[in-house]
């Protein structure tokens, strides 16, 4: 049972009769925030009086009147102002957690209306190696996934990826032109990389040279600029001066931010000039970015020799990004990129074009949303259609196939701005009734609070940070095991596997227990600490409840079968048991919010309530044997719990570490 969602119900009825609109109301009843106010409180009174021009006070009182909640509360009591506090009955608490010991679901209800949803990740682009870019995406879509999968709903995870991108023309050009052929036996995806990087490099390098003269020109111009600017007499007059002060501000802004773009194409072109091989491939291919944004032309076009390239160059790509995947343990249902909408293009664009919600302009094909300046270009002036398109394409292909009604997005929060104008265009084009959402995230920051780059200043791979991450795992399950009181417990195959789940989880645990807007600093310390909220506290905590039921020969599937009834009259018992049925709100407002750190958080405090049981309540060495019964069967109820929600998130636990 959803307890807040029942108690808000049973408000809802009793206001009905006060207000015209009970809902927002009913929806005031929040969990205590602290214990001694009770398990719930609510605080509708004082708003509703302030609308009715009544006492506050009173007006609790009568709503508590007409609340009819006796079968699950004590009397409730009014505090304060005019707070309503609720505390749950013990015995119906009993009955409650008495009844999760036989329910899989772990008193998780059903949404009650299930929806059809697609959750779209990791979506990375193709023909370049994953980077800790497409780590956010692949745990939060994850997440998302199973969490919202387990509350009913009918959930299609689709990876979209960029198969049809630019950078096929550049491998393509690279592939023509610079091919290493033994590297490319040797390690396809490998080379495809480096050619692409190669002919990135080489494009930049031509840009950054045609542009520097001009960029150095403006530089110059700006800085002469603020020097005549700050050489003027000071304005007497106060809100010139602010002005002044305003336009000095602007100037040395733009100064800097053009002198960082020199500097930039300085390197650039330095890390060209500097390398003869590189300097000689420059001269020879002066005109690189344009070939190879024909060659994608052409591949768009049906080429066939740059067809049967792509053809060619996918497998590889692909089987690369599944190694990824299968390390994750990310399982997709579909994977339809980019390039399965290419014929639905067409038909997109003149279709927004006839209903009038695309219109020409300057040569292109946009859409306009008001209050949005850019343009939402769906052809460009070359003919060229664009991610715009695409996802615009797949919006209706899976509306009419899959007959979706939610979209999700797990995708960066720098693309914000695409999908506003994706969500308003495909509103207006009749998909008014889908709920789309970008659930945006932030980025991954390294020590510096700068994106988190190697020391090199390269993107870091996806498979080494899984790989370091392992290492280091090792080494804690190494020193916990080598310490332990009566010897090391476990074989070297036992190591290897609790380091592989623990290192990835540690990383997954760190991404989703952030606010996923906010940018988060990549710490190894803190992800693997054994204190503290992380993956590692909580598969510790975890084993350490299987520990209990190892140490007293305990079969956990038998003992749900003994029908032992499970009491709480210890202060800590029943703070457990309350915690543990909350589960079912922690899963409700994760997935309706989209939100996985609404469960980390829920699944932190569950282990510490666990932990705040285990010293108060003794369990193999109860009183009674009922109570050992009782107390064991929480024990259950908590490992269950935290095995269910961690497997909720993606991670995995061991039972032995
Ligand atoms: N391929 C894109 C990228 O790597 C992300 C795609 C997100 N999904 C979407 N339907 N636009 O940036």
């Amino acid at each position: 049972m959803n307890i807040l969602f029942e108690l808000r119900s049973r408000f809802r009825t009793a206001l009905a009769p006060l207000c015209d609109d009970p809902a927002p109301f009913a929806a005031m009843v929040k969990p205590a925030q602290d214990a001694k106010f009770g398990d719930y409180q609510a605080n509708c009174a004082m708003p509703l009086a302030k609308q009715r021009g009544v006492k506050p006070q009173e007006l609790a009182r009568e709503i508590i009147g007409r609340l009819d909640i006796a079968d699950l509360c004590e009397p409730p009591e009014v505090a304060g102002p005019g707070f309503i506090n609720l505390r749950l009955r013990g015995d119906w608490l009993e009955t409650q957690v008495q009844s999760l010991v036989g329910d899989e679901r772990l008193g998780v209800t059903r949404a009650a209306q299930s929806r059809n949803i697609v959750v779209d990740y990791p979506s990375p682009n193709v023909a370049k190696p994953m980077h800790v870019g497409h780590l956010r995406s692949s745990v939060i879509g994850d997440a998302l996934y199973r969490i919202l999968k387990f509350s009913g709903h009918t959930v299609t995870s689709d990876n979209h990826i960029g198969d049809w991108g630019t950078q096929f023309g550049m491998i393509i050009y690279g592939y023509k032109h610079f091919l290493d052929r033994a590297a490319y036996d040797r390690d396809a995806v490998g080379e495809l990389a480096r050619l692409y990087r190669l002919v990135n490099q080489l494009s930049d390098y031509h840009e950054a040279a045609g542009g520097l003269p001009d960029m150095t020109q403006r530089l110059a111009a700006t800085r002469a600029e603020q020097k005549s600017a700050e050489a003027a007499p000071a304005p007497t007059d106060k809100t010139e001066q602010e002005a002044r002060k305003k336009s000095l501000r602007k100037l040395s802004g733009e100064a800097t931010d053009l002198q960082e773009h020199v500097a930039s194409a300085e390197r650039k072109i330095a890390a060209v000039d500097n390398d003869a091989a590189l300097k000689s491939m420059a001269s020879s291919h002066p005109n690189i970015a344009t070939a190879a944004r024909e060659e994608t032309a052409k591949l768009h076009a049906g080429d066939p020799e740059n067809l049967a390239l792509w053809r060619q160059f996918m497998p590889a790509c692909l089987a690369a990004m599944q190694k990824v995947y299968d390390r994750l343990g990310l399982q997709f249902d579909l994977t339809l990129g980019e390039s399965h909408y290419q014929p639905f293009l067409a038909d997109v664009v003149s279709d927004l074009q006839r209903k009038g919600i695309a219109v020409e302009s300057d040569g292109a094909v946009c859409v306009f949303i008001a209050g949005v300046e850019a343009p939402f270009i769906i052809r460009k002036r070359d003919g060229a259609y664009t991610y715009a398109t695409t996802d615009l394409a797949t919006i209706r292909y899976r509306v009419e196939k899959l007959h979706t009604d939610t979209m999700l997005y797990p995708v960066d929060a720098r693309q914000g701005d695409h999908f506003r104008l994706l969500f308003e265009t495909a509103r207006k084009w009749g998909y008014g009734d889908v709920d789309f959402r970008h659930a945006s995230f932030g980025t991954i920051l390294g020590d510096d609070k700068k994106p988190f780059k190697t020391r090199s200043g390269d993107t870091v791979g996806l498979e080494s940070l899984l790989d370091e991450s392992v290492t280091r795992a090792r080494a804690i399950v190494d020193a916990s095991d080598d310490t332990k009181p009566a010897g090391p417990e476990l074989s070297e195959a036992d190591r290897a596997r609790i380091a592989e789940v623990v290192g990835i989880g540690a990383i997954k645990y760190a991404d989703l227990s952030q606010n996923r807007e906010t940018d988060y600093v990549f710490s190894w310390e803190k992800m693997l600490a054994t204190t503290g909220d992380t993956a590692t506290y909580m598969q510790y905590a975890y084993a350490r409840v299987c520990g209990i039921f190892r140490r007293g020969n305990v079969d956990r599937e038998a003992l749900r079968r003994t029908g032992g009834q499970i009491v709480l009259d210890a202060r800590a018992e029943r703070s457990l048991a309350v915690q543990l049925l909350r589960f079912s709100e922690a899963i409700e407002q994760a997935g309706s919010e989209c939100r996985p750190n609404y469960l980390t958080q829920y699944l932190f405090e569950t282990a510490n309530s666990f932990s705040t049981f285990f010293e108060q309540c003794p369990v193999l060495k109860a009183e009674s044997e009922a109570l050992r019964t009782s107390r064991l069967l929480l024990a259950d109820l908590t490992a269950r719990i935290i095995a269910r929600g961690l497997d909720l998130l993606g991670i995995e636990t061991v039972e032995q570490m």
